[in-house]
C-alpha cells in the first residue's frame, strides 16, 4: 500500500489549508506540521512538502529536516507544493527547498495563497509595505486562496501516481 505523508510549513494558514485538502483528497494520506515531522520515513512512499513563500522565514523547519533525512529521501516520490502570490516565483523557491533535499523533486505545483494585513507580523508588514511601495501600490489584503485549485492539484497528483 502506498503511504503518503504531507508536511506543511507556513505562517498565515494557506499552507496548512492546502495540506489538509490534499490529505482529504489522496488515499491513505496523513498530514503534519513540519515541526511534528516523524523521526523516520521508512513507511513513507510519497512525500509532499507544502510551504509558503515567506522571504527570510521560508521553510525554516523543513530545510534542516530535509538535510538530516537526505539518505532516506533518495528512493521516495517527492512532490513540492509552493504557496505564494506569484507563480513565477516557484522555480526560485523550488531551488531553496531542493538544496537541503540533495536531489530534485519529482513534481511541483503552485497554489495562490495570501494574507490579511491585520494578521501580519510587524516585520512582515514592513517588508511587504516596502515591496508594494516600490511598485507604487499600497499594501492591501491578498485573498486569493481557492480550495478548488487545490482539489485540481490533488486530481493531477492522483493521476500522476496512479493512486
Ligand atoms: C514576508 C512575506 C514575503 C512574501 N514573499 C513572497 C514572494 O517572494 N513571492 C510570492 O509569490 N509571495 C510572497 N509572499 C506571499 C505569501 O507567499 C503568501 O501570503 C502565502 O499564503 C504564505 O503562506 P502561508 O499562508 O501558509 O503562510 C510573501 C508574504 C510575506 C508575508
Amino acid at each position: 500500500m502506498e503511504k503518503t505523508l504531507i508536511l506543511y510549513e507556513g505562517k498565515y494558514g494557506h499552507s496548512e489549508k492546502t495540506a489538509k485538502i490534499l490529505r482529504d483528497s489522496l488515499p491513505d494520506a496523513r498530514c503534519l506540521p513540519a515541526a511534528e515531522a516523524p523521526e523516520g520515513l521508512d513507511d513513507v512512499t510519497n512525500l509532499f512538502l507544502v510551504f509558503g513563500f515567506l522571504a527570510y522565514d521560508t521553510a525554516q523547519v523543513l530545510k534542516p529536516y530535509l538535510k538530516a533525512h537526505q539518505e532516506e529521501l533518495k528512493d521516495k516520490f517527492i512532490g513540492v507544493v509552493g504557496v505564494g502570490l506569484a507563480k513565477q516565483a516557484l522555480p526560485a523557491f523550488l531551488k531553496i527547498i531542493q538544496e537541503p533535499m540533495g536531489r530534485e523533486a519529482d513534481g511541483s505545483w503552485f497554489v495562490m495563497g495570501g494574507y490579511r494585513i491585520e494578521q501580519l507580523t510587524p516585520e512582515d508588514k514592513e517588508l511587504l509595505e516596502e515591496f508594494w511601495g516600490k511598485r507604487g501600490v499600497p499594501l492591501t489584503d491578498q485573498l486569493h486562496f481557492q480550495e478548488e485549485n487545490v482539489r485540481c492539484i490533488a486530481e493531477e497528483i492522483r493521476k500522476k501516481l496512479e493512486l
